[in-house]
């Protein structure tokens, strides 16, 4: 594998400029790249963690009306935090924003890369696009989109082992920021142009080779075998669970219908979100329900396959939660629950709005 910057300078100058001129024209308009202060660019980065840009934007205006500066989200509740991003999953994401905001409201925004790692949630990844993006600073970066284009270009197969390659796109990385920097093409338009061809142009299946900007700088292009680059991940260890759950479910004279639902408790896996109880809140509850029946949901969360049962009960009153469980169970609207709930949440409401359409009480 090549080690050193290209011995053809002026190639990867070329290919530096071309790609910085390419990135001018034909890239989105996204509202991030608009305004790119730091705040904005941090929140849109660790939105984008895991998630596509088509599924960030609403979630992204929504959260910048709600919580338009940094002071504004440190000082908000995180049960206000978490019910702007309900439904964009991976909740620690959220949560880590909003005390990485109390960190940063107290102490200012850090001003470079190791300063931004001691942040929640903000990895190496995350750390380089905010200060490329935001600060200007010629920082690598290295994602999913990044390595596909780079291991193209540059002809680095991850077929000799998935550290080295990564350690080895780190470095090239940094080379290409630098260099690009030097030909004053500033590092934030380098690395979103990178960035951009990999979401766009250079995409995992059927890359649009003639319409890229760099097909005359790749090398897998030249040897015709791009769909072998990067090369198979290693297989993920997927760990499988199981989940049974109730759905106790009050349906009022004016036939509108209440579920109840927990809060998952501190310590607890999707903590500060509502879910379908794993237990009754009371005896009389376990008792009272009559079955209707259940409904079987899968959702994968990084390496969890999760599998999970949920039983469905009718009752004919909501006055079975114990008092001091008041903050933990609630009643809320099938049709639009109002509280914020996990993924699997999610995906077991819509089952249960599926069976109880096709099954009327
Ligand atoms: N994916 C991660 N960061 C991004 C950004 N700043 N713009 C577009 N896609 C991204």
């Amino acid at each position: 594998m090549p080690e050193q910057e290209p011995s053809k300078g002026q190639s990867a100058n070329d290919a530096i400029l071309t790609l910085s001129r390419w990135f001018s024209k034909r890239s989105r308009a996204l509202p991030w790249r608009a305004q790119p202060t730091l705040y904005r660019v941090w929140v849109s980065e660790i939105m984008l963690q895991q998630t596509q840009v088509a599924t960030v934007l609403p979630y992204f205006e929504r959260f910048m009306e709600r919580f338009p500066t940094v002071e504004a989200l440190a000082s908000a509740e995180e049960a206000s935090v978490l019910e702007v991003w309900a439904g964009l999953g991976y909740y620690s994401r959220a949560r880590n924003l909003h005390r990485g905001a109390k960190q940063i409201a107290k102490s200012g925004f850090p001003q470079n890369r190791q300063a931004w790692l001691e942040i929640p949630g903000v990895g190496p990844y995350t750390a380089g696009a905010i200060c490329s993006i935001a600060l200007g600073q010629p920082e690598p970066i290295l994602d999913g989109n990044v390595e596909r284009v780079l291991s193209r270009v540059l002809l680095l197969s991850r077929s000799q082992g998935d550290a080295s390659f990564k350690a080895h796109l780190w470095r090239w990385s940094g080379i290409l920021v630098r260099r690009a920097n030097r030909l004053r093409v500033s590092p934030s338009a380098f690395n979103q142009a990178v960035m951009e061809l990999g979401a766009l142009v250079c995409t995992f299946k059927s890359p649009r080779c003639s319409q890229c900007p760099l097909s005359k700088n790749c090398l897998a292009s030249s040897h015709g075998n791009i769909e072998n680059y990067p090369g198979k991940k290693p297989a993920k260890e997927w760990i499988q669970i199981s989940e049974v759950r109730h759905a106790w479910i009050f349906r009022a004279q004016d036939r509108s219908e209440k579920i109840l639902l927990r809060k998952q408790a501190l310590g607890e896996w999707r903590e500060g979100l509502w879910d379908f109880p794993a237990e009754p809140p009371s005896q009389a509850i376990r008792k009272k329900g009559k079955p209707l029946g259940e409904v079987l949901t899968k959702h994968v969360v990084t390496r969890h396959k999760i599998s999970r049962i949920t039983r469905l009960w009718s009752v004919s009153n909501q006055r079975h939660i114990p008092k001091k469980q008041r903050g933990e169970f609630s009643w809320t609207d099938l049709q639009e629950p109002a509280l914020p709930g996990s993924a699997a949440f999610q995906k077991t409401w819509r089952a249960i709005l599926k069976f109880s359409s096709g099954n009327p009480q």
